[in-house]
């Protein structure tokens, strides 16, 4: 079927029309749970009544206003997420997309230090324009464009000697997620992540934490670094920030947003009303209960994950409700046999199934999904 658009993206088959709570429901009128969430953006699933409602009377009032004009929903939006995320971070960049928020914290990074030399993770995930692309790791995504920006040496997530030994003396920044997302849901320990942040204080490295995938909630604590330690000089959020309005937010020190000149990093729609009130509304549901239910709801979901035995699969693994179930071979044909069972899982990588699921779902529901989970591997041949 021609659907008018450029072919790059699988097509899944399915037409959604509608969603409500977890579920997603297609132009038949079938329910699908979705354990996905859009990829991490819809972490109240759908059409939630109370950031519907903030959405809705923003539209009525101003969707959009340029940066250069104050407006009291933006103003507190960056004040709260600022006092949320905490640390050092006291200044927030707004735009419209992960892979922008990281845009703005490599060339924030580059105006602080005057230098442009990274390090950034293999299998690391941060978008794909030219410079998220540039700290994006690995050939996949990378190698039709190459030669790509500045100079970004990659080094093996979980190794702090293979950091060390790439430092310059023109390193600027180490970009790195909590939680290998796209690459594979693949952890690194608490050790690893302190001694990189001494090794970013001792050679006066600025420290990006890149948590698009991993923040608000996703890990169990508001930020996944809170778990490891960290404390970044520049932060990016993205996904889910704004209640499913386009959103990318860049969290900078004092220090280096004094370091960025006027006109010199902008977008048209950054920061813009409705946005930012998709973040205040976004911000207003996620308190302690709610992240001691992805807590608890996430570490049922993994254990029952990991009961499963099958020769095809490798390891479940993962934090809060950022799930993989790696597979010994490709895992499309496992997010095929799951849609046909009305449940929308992604992958992360080619043979991991990844789950997301909006922080709504409960253990009934994880129930469901675990019995069918079984009962394909059941029926699948060795
Ligand atoms: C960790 C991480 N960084 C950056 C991005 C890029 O975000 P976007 O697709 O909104 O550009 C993603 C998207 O999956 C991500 O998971």
């Amino acid at each position: 079927m021609n659907n008018y658009l450029v072919p790059s993206y699988p097509n899944r088959g399915i037409n959604f029309v509608t969603g409500k709570g977890i579920y997603l429901v297609d132009d038949k009128g079938r329910k699908f749970l979705d354990l996905g969430s859009n990829y991490g953006v819809n972490i109240f699933g759908y059409n939630h009544p109370r950031i519907l409602g903030s959405l809705k009377k923003q539209l009525e009032t101003l969707i959009n206003l340029h940066g250069s004009f104050n407006n009291n929903t933006r103003t507190l939006a960056a004040e709260k997420l600022t006092q949320i995320c905490g640390g050092k971070l006291s200044q927030v960049f707004f735009s419209n997309s992960g892979a922008e928020a990281i845009e703005a914290a490599l060339k924030f990074a580059r105006l602080a230090t005057a230098k442009s030399h990274f390090i950034a993770m293999n299998h690391g995930y941060h978008g794909k324009t030219l410079g998220a692309l540039s700290a994006t790791g690995g050939d996949k995504y990378r190698h039709f464009f190459e030669p790509l920006l500045w100079q970004f040496s990659h080094v093996p997530f979980g190794d702090i000697k293979a950091v060390e030994k790439n430092i310059r003396q023109d390193t600027s920044a180490i970009i790195i997620e909590p939680i290998q997302g796209e690459g594979g849901i693949k952890l690194a320990t608490k050790i690893y992540f302190r001694a990189l942040q001494k090794l970013c204080q001792a050679k006066n490295i600025l420290l990006i934490v890149d948590e698009i995938q991993t923040g608000l909630g996703r890990t169990g604590t508001f930020l996944a670094g809170q778990q490891f330690g960290l404390t970044p000089d520049i932060l990016c959020l993205g996904k889910g920030l704004a209640g499913g309005i386009p959103i990318g937010a860049t969290l900078v020190t004092e220090t280096i947003a004094q370091a960025i000149p006027l006109h010199i990093h902008t977008t048209t729609f950054g920061g813009n009303p409705l946005a930012t009130a998709g973040i205040l509304a976004t911000l207003a549901e996620i308190n302690q209960n709610l992240l001691q239910h992805i807590r608890s709801t996430g570490k049922y979901f993994l254990s029952a994950l990991k009961k499963i035995k099958h020769p095809k699969i490798i390891e479940a693994r993962g934090i809060g409700l950022m799930l993989g179930l790696e597979l010994t071979e490709n895992a499309t044909w496992l997010l095929k046999a799951l849609q046909e069972k009305y449940i929308i899982a992604i992958p992360a990588g080619s043979n991991i199934v990844r789950f997301l699921p909006p922080y709504l779902i409960s253990k009934k529901e994880v129930n469901k999904a675990i019995k069918i989970i079984n009962r394909i591997f059941s029926i699948s041949k060795h």
